[in-house]
């Protein structure tokens, strides 16, 4: 964590039980190469998960979880700064100013929120739910953050976050960094192992088509091993004719950081069937020992709040520098002590 690296931030919702390879293959892998080459900052949107409604035990629970799970697949709580966003009170804070300089058409473009509210029904979607973009945007803007990694989902977002920081930066004097987005690679998407043109989501309609990190060892190997394929039995790559096969060769090739095309020209003589006991060795070989971490430190919650406290710390300290000087520019009479 040296002063001259720059400065990175992401974060996930804490919104399920389990993280799954999806989440694993497409965030973890690439934030943990980030956190060798930048001050990276990642953190849990428990403030965005409430957005939708949440079972108050089950989101404290998930909170918990997420975060071993981070730990378990690398993310290292003393190079990166890990921390939940709750426990930071600047994000709420800043996203307040935020919203004094957000437009209302503005935040109404934001095609997310209209998916979201069109899911939930307009009338019940929350006014949380539409001002999530301006949360994020003040997420990104308290750390100074320049690079973002996000999914292409994500962009729009990151371009609401620029143009309010120069908006800010224009009206009230240089305060903010303006963020750039940091595209995550579509090489890296993982579909559902059963429907395998869809994406692999915490939602999806069956279990069986998706490898949760916390999966038993023999659960994984069954789902790999029922994994949908096709009739022409040749191992090939091919996305669009052969979706199923060529997800699990990606999956393969990720994990055992190799070429798609040296996968396929060691499988291309045998059966599916030995490509997939081959396939199923390399995942449980990845994701046994994060969930036998996960559920180690679990097990050791107070050591698990210690680390939390003291990241939380640390992001504080950057965060509340941030919002002090916002507060100063806008015009906010200090308060004595
Ligand atoms: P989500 O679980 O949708 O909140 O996503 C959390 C993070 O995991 C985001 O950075 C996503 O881009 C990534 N992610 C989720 N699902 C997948 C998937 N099937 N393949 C690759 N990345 C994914
Ligand atoms: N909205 C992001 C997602 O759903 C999560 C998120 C919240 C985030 N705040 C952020 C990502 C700040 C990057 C930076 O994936």
């Amino acid at each position: 964590m040296t002063e001259t690296k720059p400065r990175l931030l992401s974060g996930m919702q804490p919104s399920a039980e389990s993280l799954h390879l999806g989440n694993y293959i497409g965030a973890l892998l690439s934030w943990k190469a980030l956190q060798e080459t930048h001050d990276a900052f990642f953190f849990l949107a428990d403030l965005h998960a409430i957005t939708v409604p949440q079972d108050p035990a089950e989101l404290r629970a998930n909170t918990r979880r997420t975060m071993a799970q981070y730990i378990a697949a690398g993310i290292d709580p003393s190079k990166s700064t890990l921390f939940v966003q709750s426990h930071v009170p600047a994000h709420a804070e800043l996203a307040w100013i935020l919203n004094t300089l957000t437009g209302f058409g503005e935040a109404a473009r934001m095609t997310q929120f209209k998916d979201k509210a069109a899911k939930q029904g307009q009338d019940a979607a929350s006014v949380g739910l539409f001002t999530y973009p301006i949360l994020q945007a003040g997420d990104i803007l308290l750390y100074q953050a320049v690079d973002v990694p996000v999914g292409e989902d994500q962009r729009q977002h990151i371009e609401l976050t620029r143009d309010l920081a120069a908006r800010f930066n224009s009206r009230f004097g240089d305060t903010f960094t303006v963020p750039k987005p940091y595209i995550l690679k579509d090489t890296a998407k993982i579909y559902d192992l059963q429907n395998p043109t869809s994406k692999m989501s915490k939602s999806a309609e069956s279990a069986s088509g998706v490898v949760w990190l916390l999966d038993e060892p023999k659960v994984t190997e069954k789902k790999i091993m029922r994994a949908v394929t096709d009739t022409d039995g040749e191992v090939r790559f091919d996305r669009d004719t052969k979706p199923g096969l060529a997800n699990l060769l990606t999956i393969f090739a990720i994990l055992a950081n190799r070429s798609v095309d040296s996968v396929v020209e060691e499988f291309a003589g045998g059966g599916y069937g030995t490509f997939k006991k081959a396939l199923a060795e390399v995942v449980v070989g990845t994701v046994a020992p994060i969930r036998e971490r996960t559920l180690e430190l679990l097990d050791d919650p107070a050591e698990l709040d210690r680390i939390l406290a003291v990241n939380a710390d640390r992001a504080a300290v950057v965060a509340e520098a941030t919002l002090a000087q916002v507060y100063d520019r806008v015009g906010l009479l200090p308060r004595r002590r």
